[in-house]
């Protein structure tokens, strides 16, 4: 039976109740954590989202009738207690922050039964993911959830501040907007009134940010709704949130400015984390042949080594093989893992291939200063010891080598480090470890469409000195761009844009875009660019992975109130869904095949 709360007015939140309110008359409203009954004497835990207070009910203290009542409530009803603060007469209970006092009540009443709930609301759930997201609004009552989320919010209110005080206008852009794939695929909305015709939803503000640029904003900041229908991962959601920034009149050094005064300032108040300014700078170049990765983890060593120069005439074909066909040789050194066994490293072996890799060469290095490897044979042992003196190897060291081409080398090197660090708990989640990566190649050849495409976007300015090149190097000419990494995660990105037209057609041409192409797709904004554009720069925040670091959470998911699975599908409302034929025929839509 539900009752009203009518008369009834909340005083306090239960886990903002101190000692201070002792002998005060307190009116708290919430969820029941857990009722124990002692026979005689009714503990009930009262939870809401700023904590827990327990309630007393004694036999000769409090009334019967509501005694019986405390007695008979179960896990997740929602409740009014009326009572008096007191100190707490049993022991003091120094987990929970109103563990020194409870509430002696005058009043109870239920203002809303519960089932029993399908898992405990509880810190660190031991709940399969799956059973939590389909009863998400239970799962979102947990205390680790409900700390996400109150994080989320404060990382948003302090940055629309920061970024307020810093002379930028919020201003909205559109979700409907034209479909223009590049990167990801697009999702499409259907237009009733343009049957045939489709929107598209936004993989990001950027095209519009740009065009504001060329109104004059000058500054412009949007906490703006993304989607991308591409293959989800633990970081990656088909939507998602951007902090997404534009500014005029500015290069490189002035966007990570402002940026790096940001991130010191939430991290100060948000964790009390002092960011060390200047953030690191490292060009692209410089983090791939370190940490094989644009995203590397600085949290600790195990660098790349090149040993290209030192195995080139060695007899070990693997090596040379790949040297011949244009690619290099590298290395990590596991330190102190020598003694792994076999298994293992054929176990990372096989993670390995999953980055294209066809193997991996290992020599441990016994105690004993001898040698396990699995391609010692080939070598001459004068070539074995340069091999391991290059690579800084000494006893009890694995070392461990990828031949290939060198994306496959950086690819798998560069994960495999991660791994290995995972598994040697290298990773400390309070550190917190930022770098810019700058000078990103430009163009990235795309074996699938056969042609180059922009690493970050067509828009992107080439560095000024790399431009003699276009023509003749595209794949050597490197551009105005920068990521913002944090503990190997790409936290943001962004780029100076093109402003020029001569430059901007250059691109396109190089892209393989016609100029009919290129102006069907984009032509609005190389039109804007005809009547007066600033330079501009720009950069967006994944919101969601920025928050999801900051919390010391591993999934995106998190940090999202109700994020979708891998196949992109959501298990509480069981979106997306089959809909009805009339809604079909009104959108001018047939679909081929039948759920
Ligand atoms: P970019 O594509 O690099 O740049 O995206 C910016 C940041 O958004 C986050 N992000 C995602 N987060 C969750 N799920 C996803 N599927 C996802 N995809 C990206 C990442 C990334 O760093 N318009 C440009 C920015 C600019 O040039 O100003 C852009 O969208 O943290
Ligand atoms: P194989 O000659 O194929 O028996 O390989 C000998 C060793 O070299 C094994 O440890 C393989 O895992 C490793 N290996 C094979 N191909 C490569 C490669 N491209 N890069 C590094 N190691 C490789």
């Amino acid at each position: 039976m539900a009752e009203s709360m009518q008369g009834l007015k909340r005083t306090h939140r239960c886990g903002e109740l101190t000692a201070a309110e002792v002998g005060e008359t307190v009116t708290i409203m919430g969820w029941v954590q857990k009722n124990r009954n002692k026979g005689g004497l009714v503990f009930v835990d009262v939870r809401d989202r700023s904590g827990i207070i327990q309630v007393v009910c004694e036999e000769g203290k409090t009334d019967p009738a509501l005694l019986e009542k405390a007695a008979g409530l179960r896990s997740e009803y929602v409740v009014a207690f009326v009572g008096k603060v007191a100190r707490r007469s049993g022991a003091v209970n120094d987990k929970i922050a109103t563990g020194e006092i409870e509430i002696l009540p005058t009043e109870l009443r239920i203002l809303s039964e519960s089932l029993t709930p399908p898992f405990p609301v509880e810190e660190d759930s031991k709940t399969r993911e799956e059973v939590r997201l389909k009863y998400r609004y239970l799962d979102l009552r947990r205390p680790d959830l409900q700390r996400n989320l109150l994080m989320k919010s404060r990382v948003m209110t302090l940055t629309r501040q920061f970024f307020a005080n810093e002379g930028f206008l919020e201003i909205e852009t559109p979700m409907l907007g034209k479909s223009t794939p590049e990167g990801a695929r697009d999702y499409l909305v259907p237009s009733r009134i343009h049957p045939g015709s489709f929107y598209g939803l936004p993989q990001s503000p950027q095209l519009y940010k740009q065009l504001l640029m060329c109104s004059g904003f000058d500054r412009y900041i949007q906490i703006a709704r993304c989607f991308r229908d591409e293959d989800l991962r633990a970081d990656r959601q088909p939507e998602f949130t951007q902090i997404d920034m534009e500014l005029s009149f500015v290069d490189v050094d002035d966007v990570i400015a402002v940026n790096e005064k940001y991130l010191a300032k939430l991290f100060k108040e948000v964790l009390d984390v002092d960011v060390q300014l200047p953030i690191q700078r490292m060009t692209w170049q410089e983090a791939m042949d370190r940490f094989g990765s644009d995203k590397p983890d600085l949290r600790f060593g195990m660098e790349l080594v090149d040993v290209t120069d030192v195995v080139k005439g060695c007899g070990f074909g693997v090596f040379t093989g790949a040297i011949e066909n244009g690619g290099s040789v590298r290395g990590i050194n596991a330190k102190g893992q020598g003694a792994m066994p076999r298994k293992k490293i054929d176990k990372l072996t096989a993670f390995v291939k999953d980055y294209g890799a066809k193997g991996l060469a290992y020599v441990a290095i016994q105690e004993d200063g001898t040698v396990k490897s699995s391609f010692a044979k080939f070598m001459s042992d004068g070539e074995m010891q340069n091999l391991i003196s290059a690579m800084g190897g000494e006893p009890g060291d694995l070392l461990l080598f990828a031949a290939d081409k060198n994306k496959v080398v950086w690819d798998s090197l560069g994960a495999l480090r991660v791994e290995l660090a995972k598994q040697l708990e290298l990773l400390d989640k309070n550190e917190y470890r930022f770098v810019w990566i700058t000078e990103f190649p430009l163009l990235e050849w795309s074996d699938e469409q056969n042609r180059y495409v922009a690493m970050h976007h067509p828009f992107t300015m080439p560095m000024e000195e790399d431009l003699p090149l276009i023509d003749s190097e595209p794949g050597k000419v490197r551009a105005k761009a920068y990521d913002i990494v944090l503990n190997g995660n790409e936290i943001g990105g962004g780029s100076v844009r093109i402003h020029q037209d001569d430059i901007q057609e250059k691109m396109f041409e190089v892209l393989g875009f016609t100029k009919e192409q290129a102006y069907s797709q984009f032509g609005f904004l190389l039109d804007a660019f005809k009547y007066g554009v600033p330079p501009h720069a720009g950069l967006a925040y994944g919101l969601d992975r920025l928050v999801m670091l900051m919390a010391k959470q591993d999934s995106i998911r998190d940090v999202i109130a109700f994020p979708k699975v891998k196949d992109a599908s959501c298990l509480m409302t069981e979106a997306p869904s089959v809909v009805d034929e009339k809604q079909l025929k009104e959108l001018g839509l047939e679909t081929l095949t039948e759920e």
